[in-house]
């Protein structure tokens, strides 16, 4: 009872705070069910970029992973972005340090690479790209790049080859992965396939190809509420961070999601995006720290490939 009830005051200081500071909260899919709760917004990274745009809060308090902070600081260097965690980093960003792209990219100058960043990676990796994309927009992205140049897509090899799949296009990829969505295998989702036969699967296109394979759909965090919500099947195993199931329950209550095991367990938690709690939340809207922040350099840099994908997803 105790702690119900201090939950509850915990969110009406965080509601209280967020008023007085004029913030908006900004949530990602992945985060738990408190924190969505108290979401201006909720969703994929792709939305998520668009409300950090279109915002005119004075402080955006992102619960999500350092990568999406840092976009929504990119388009809004006069506002004040704060992340509950500091430390709410991510696999994807780490794979590819923006030295090693740099030094990459001038090894192979001779290509002429158009680069395509997945939006998981730091300002600095933006920077060096021609434009991002997001899990959402990926098809569309790579279906307009230049003809007539290699494409090098960074940091995610799963996704960047479900992208070939989907277009055709032939691409070089660098060799990262999200750690979460590697743990699936073929095996711990053919098991839950056999026990649930009729249940549709519905795999994020990090998993590797030998799970995507095995899925009726794969797709981005937002996307997988709409297809849940149109398919008259009841049953659907959701491979994917487990904090999705969250927001599913709410916008599918009529259906029975279950989730996805990896050979280990049935938990496929992301370590990063649970950093994040209510009270952290509350710290972060009372004392306006951590902040993200870069020069504005490499900001004004990872602004272009940014602002291009915005434009090229509304095609
Ligand atoms: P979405 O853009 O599909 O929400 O994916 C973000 C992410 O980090 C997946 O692991
Ligand atoms: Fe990064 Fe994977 Fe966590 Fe998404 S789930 S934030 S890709 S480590």
């Amino acid at each position: 009872m105790v702690a119900a009830a201090s939950s509850l005051d915990l969110k009406q200081e965080i509601l209280e705070l967020k008023k007085a500071r004029n913030a908006v909260i900004l949530v990602h899919n992945y985060q738990t069910g408190d924190i969505q709760e108290l979401g201006d917004y909720v969703g994929d990274s792709l939305g998520l970029a668009y409300h950090a745009k279109d915002t005119d809060a004075d402080v955006i308090a992102f619960c999500g992973v350092h990568f999406m902070a840092e976009t929504a600081k990119i388009v809004n260097p006069g506002k004040i972005v704060v992340l509950p965690d500091a430390d709410a980093g991510c696999s994807l960003e780490q794979s590819c340090p923006a030295p090693e792209l740099e030094a990459f990219l001038k090894a192979n100058a001779e290509k002429n690479y158009y680069v395509i960043a997945y939006i998981n990676c730091s300002a600095g990796v933006k920077a060096l790209c021609d434009v991002i994309c997001t899990s959402g927009n990926a098809v569309k992205i790579v279906n307009q790049a230049p003809a007539d140049r290699p494409i090098l897509f960074v940091p995610d090899a799963n996704l960047g080859s479900w992208v070939m799949e989907q277009t055709g296009r032939k691409m070089d990829l660098w060799q990262g992965s999200c750690y979460v969505h590697v743990e699936f295998t073929r095996d711990s989702i053919s098991k839950i396939k056999e026990e649930y036969p009729d249940a549709l699967v519905v795999a994020h296109p990090e998993c590797t190809q030998a799970v995507r394979l095995l899925a009726d759909e794969v797709c981005s965090t937002e996307k997988m509420i709409t297809f849940c919500q149109n398919t008259p099947v009841k049953d659907i195993i959701i491979v994917t961070e487990s904090g999705m199931l969250n927001r599913l329950r709410k916008e599918c209550p009529d259906k029975n999601f279950i989730p996805g095991p990896t050979d280990r367990c049935a938990c496929a938690d992301c370590r990063y995006m649970k950093m994040n709690t209510l009270q952290k939340l509350r710290d972060c809207l009372a004392n306006l720290e951590p902040r993200v922040d870069m020069d504005e350099e490499t900001r004004r840099r990872a602004e272009a490939p940014l602002l291009r994908m915005l434009e090229q997803s509304k095609n």
